[in-house]
C-alpha cells in the first residue's frame, strides 16, 4: 500500500485562501518526483471542498474532516453534510477526532454510524483514535484505544484506516514517540489484520516526518498545524521526495 500523507486544515483558510493555498500546494508537488508510493491527501473546511478539488485534482486526492451521521443521503437535517454530498469529491473523510469527540460530545456511536455512511458511498473512513495523557500515563491507554476502536468502527471493521493521535501530541509540539507509535501499530495490526492500515497524528512536523514514514508498521501520517505553512509543507514533501 501508498505511504499517505493526509493533511488536515481543520477549521482554517477562507475559501479565497484555500484556493490560493491549492495552487501553491499543487506547484510544490508538481516540483516534486515524488516517487509512486506516496499518496497525498488534503483535507479542507467543507466550503473549500469542490473549489480545492478542482485545483488539486491532478496532484493530490481530497478527504472531508467529518460528515453526517444521521443518514447518509440527504433528509430533514438542518446543517448536516451527508457522505453521497462529499462523495463527488472526496475519497476520504476524517471521522472521530479528538477535537469533536471532546467539543461536540460525539460518542463512539455516532462515529460508527458515520463510518457505516461513509462506506455506503465508496469512500474509505479515517478513523481517529488517541488517549489523554492521564490515560497514558496511568499505563491503560492500551485498553483504551482497542475499546474506542473496537466501538467506533462497528460495521466497517475491514475497510477502515486507523489514524492514531494521542490527544497529548496534538498540537502540543510534542510529538509521541516512534517506538510508542509502534507499539500502537502493532496493538491494532494484531486485532484488526495486517493490512490495516495505520497512520500516525499529533505534532508531525519536518522534523520527525520521515523517520515515522519509514517505519514499516506505520503507513502514513495526519498532519494538521505543520501542513498549513506552505514552507513546511515543501519540506515535508522533500523529504518524503528523498527517499
Ligand atoms: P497537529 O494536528 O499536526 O497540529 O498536531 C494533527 C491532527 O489533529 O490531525
Amino acid at each position: 500500500m501508498n505511504k499517505l500523507f493526509i493533511s488536515n486544515w481543520k477549521m482554517n483558510l477562507t475559501l479565497a485562501e484555500g484556493i490560493s493555498f491549492s495552487n501553491e500546494i499543487s506547484r510544490t508537488i508538481n516540483k516534486s518526483i515524488i516517487n509512486g508510493n506516496i499518496e497525498i491527501v488534503i483535507c479542507p473546511p467543507f466550503i473549500s471542498i469542490p473549489n480545492c478539488f478542482q485545483v488539486l485534482k491532478s496532484v493530490a486526492k481530497i478527504g472531508a474532516q467529518d460528515v453526517s451521521s444521521m443518514h447518509d443521503a440527504k433528509g430533514a437535517y438542518t446543517g448536516e453534510i451527508s457522505a453521497k454530498m462529499i462523495s463527488d469529491y472526496a475519497d476520504y473523510v476524517i471521522i472521530g477526532h479528538s477535537e469533536r469527540r471532546i467539543n461536540l460530545k460525539e460518542t463512539n456511536h455516532d462515529v460508527s454510524l458515520k463510518g457505516i455512511n461513509v462506506i455506503k458511498n465508496n469512500m474509505i473512513p479515517i478513523l481517529c483514535i488517541g488517549e489523554t495523557e492521564t490515560q497514558r500515563d496511568s499505563g491503560e491507554y492500551i485498553s483504551v484505544l482497542l475499546n474506542q476502536l473496537r466501538e467506533s468502527s462497528k460495521g466497517f471493521e475491514k475497510n477502515m484506516i486507523v489514524a492514531y493521535e494521542p490527544i497529548w501530541a496534538i498540537g502540543s509540539g510534542n510529538s509521541c514517540k516512534t517506538a510508542q507509535i509502534i507499539e500502537i501499530s502493532k496493538q491494532v495490526k494484531s486485532s484488526y489484520g495486517d493490512e490495516t492500515p495505520f497512520i500516525y497524528g499529533g505534532s508531525v512536523n519536518e522534523d520527525n516526518c520521515k523517520e515515522i514514514l519509514d517505519q514499516k508498521e506505520i503507513d502514513g501520517v495526519l498532519v494538521g498545524s505543520a501542513s498549513l505553512s506552505l514552507d513546511s509543507f515543501s519540506k515535508m514533501i522533500s523529504l518524503i521526495d528523498s527517499e
